[in-house]
């Protein structure tokens, strides 16, 4: 089993990675001695498929669960106040009570958020199920739901006490969900790490087929870079943390104009980190082989490279993007594979030109 330290000067805690970790976690909790009731908050499709699992790790004495629906709309006002109405039950025993999300990232998300704002914060643990929470939305601290028109519009940065990455949950998710993670592993290598993205290029059948030392090894690597990025900018108030975004300017677009349905979130930013690689180059920021080398990566884990989309409704949908300031907008760009960089001011008619050649109609 892998420690990893997130060293935050207020909030300190571990990432513990290993396969078949979860029979353990149990006794970690007891020793952070953070409470007596945990509330296991958990999708209706992991509870069935894990059911067995869970009774015999967790028991019925010290936890209990709660089975929320599958999808983004558990991220909604509804289902953080059933949730939050179960706590309270549970609080009426006269209980310590803690959280403990067990899912993917709407678990993650909804259930860090309930914990901070119930009775101004009690303590949550994250248990990520799905490749993207592994490497990505379990640390770091951001929680959030979502109102009608905006996605995590309501949200806090509040730190777990310990996060406990098992990848043997990775097994029951279908190939299309381990590339919603694969694509945010992608992006960690052109952000930050070359090294590592000429990791995921050379072992991608590997990686595809879950070979156990490739996928320790990409979860650890992007755990490792996350962790940095959170420690040097916890709260994003330094520009550090917005690096985490390369990519994503394009693809909150494209989700927007296709209400989330037609394109998933790893699908967008596939399409959205070459689409900022182009505008890097159209704007001299990178080579031209630095955006092949995306291309080719993305076609290499049979990502998409181009949209067929209409050029009018993705412009209007990027200048509503709330990185857009007066008529200026504000993007990560590419310098080369492992670099890039936050630019504050791009303006709207580069935007233009370079949707223009992008959108294919
Ligand atoms: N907080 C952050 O920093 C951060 C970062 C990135 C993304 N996010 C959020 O994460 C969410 C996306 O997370 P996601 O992709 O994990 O989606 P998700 O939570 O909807 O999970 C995807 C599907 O997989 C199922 N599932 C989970 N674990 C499984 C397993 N082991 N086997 C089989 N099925 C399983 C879920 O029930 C669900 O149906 C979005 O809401 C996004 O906003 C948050
Ligand atoms: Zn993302």
């Amino acid at each position: 089993m892998e420690t990893i330290k997130v060293n935050l000067k207020n909030n300190p805690y571990n990432i513990y990675l290993g396969y078949n970790l979860i029979n353990k976690v149990p006794s970690y909790i007891k020793k952070l001695n953070i409470g007596n009731l945990g509330i296991i908050l958990t999708s209706a499709k992991v509870y069935s498929l894990y059911k067995d699992l869970l009774k015999s790790t967790f028991g019925e004495r010290d936890y209990k669960i709660i089975k929320v629906i599958d999808g983004e709309g558990v991220k909604s006002k509804k289902w953080l106040f059933k949730v939050i109405e179960e706590i309270m039950k549970a609080d009426g025993w006269g209980k310590r009570v803690f959280i403990v999300c067990l899912g993917g990232g709407t678990i993650g998300d909804l259930g860090g958020f309930a914990a901070s704002i119930y009775k101004r914060g009690i303590p949550y643990i994250q248990i990520p199920t799905t490749l993207l929470a592994q490497i990505d939305s379990s640390i770091g601290g951001k929680t959030a739901i979502d109102l009608k028109d905006a996605k995590n519009i309501l949200g806090t940065f509040y730190q777990p006490r310990a996060v406990f990455i098992d990848p043997f949950f990775l097994t029951t998710l279908t190939t299309k969900e381990v590339k919603e993670g694969l694509a945010e592993a992608i992006k960690y290598g052109i952000i930050r790490r070359k090294d590592f993205f000429y990791f995921l290029k050379d072992n991608y059948r590997k990686i595809i087929e879950l070979k156990t030392s490739c996928i320790l090894k990409l979860i650890s690597t992007c755990v490792e870079i996350k962790v940095k990025i959170v420690e040097d900018d916890e709260k994003e108030k330094k520009g550090i943390r917005t690096i985490l975004n390369f990519g994503h300017t394009f693809a909150h677009a494209l989700e927007t104009s296709c209400k989330y349905r037609k394109i998933s979130h790893g699908e967008a930013i596939s399409i959205g980190m070459l689409y900022a690689g182009r505008l890097s180059f159209l704007l001299g920021k990178c080579k031209m082989e630095a955006t092949e080398e995306i291309r080719d990566i993305i076609k290499c884990f049979s990502l998409p490279a181009e949209i067929r989309f209409d050029y009018t409704t993705l412009c209007k949908a990027m200048t509503y993007d709330k990185k857009f300031i007066g008529g200026k907008v504000r993007m990560v760009l590419l310098k080369k594979i492992g670099e890039v960089e936050v630019a504050e001011n791009i303006a709207l008619k580069d935007i233009r030109k370079s949707l223009k050649k992008f959108c294919l109609l």
